[in-house]
């Protein structure tokens, strides 16, 4: 036993020496996700078509955590700020997903009280300025939870 660990010290430097490596070549940038919340139930809801969801909490959630959060503005829209790698942005829309944590009822009170919208993103969207990518719903749906 006593003979390998100086073997496997070496090991563990080498990969640590392989990630550092490795994140240094990766570029460093944000993501700016933007969107329209509508007030509405439905499965991939077409904002131009429903009332503005105002006054609604998002949060872009990946893998269970909450990584940005914005809040609607009267129109219904949003714009929330993260730090992504470059490289790891298809992976980052893959994992990632808007969810609204203010129930419809709060723009509707005939609209469900419980369940919440969540999207998928799409993008990154034509027009990256310098190190930004730009991220936007797939499109709402209602969820019951
Ligand atoms: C509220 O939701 C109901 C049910 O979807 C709809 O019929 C009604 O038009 C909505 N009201 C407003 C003000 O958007």
């Amino acid at each position: 036993m006593a003979p390998r660990a100086p073997a496997l010290l070496l090991a563990v430097a080498v990969a640590a020496a392989a990630c550092v490596a490795a994140s240094a070549q990766s570029r460093l940038g944000r993501i700016v996700v933007s969107g329209v919340v509508p007030c509405n139930t439905g499965t991939l809801i077409d904002v131009a078509s429903s009332p503005a969801f105002p006054d609604a909490k998002v949060e872009l959630r990946c893998g269970g955590g909450a990584v940005a959060r914005a809040t609607t503005g009267r129109d219904g829209s949003f714009q929330m700020e993260a730090d992504a790698v470059a490289g790891a942005l298809g992976a980052l829309v893959g994992a990632c997903q808007l969810v609204v944590d203010t129930p419809l009822a709060k723009c509707n009170a005939t609209l469900p009280a419980a369940g919440a919208l969540v999207s998928s993103l799409q993008g990154p969207l034509p027009g990256m300025l310098g190190s930004v990518f730009r991220l936007a719903p797939a499109g709402f749906s209602f969820r019951m939870n």
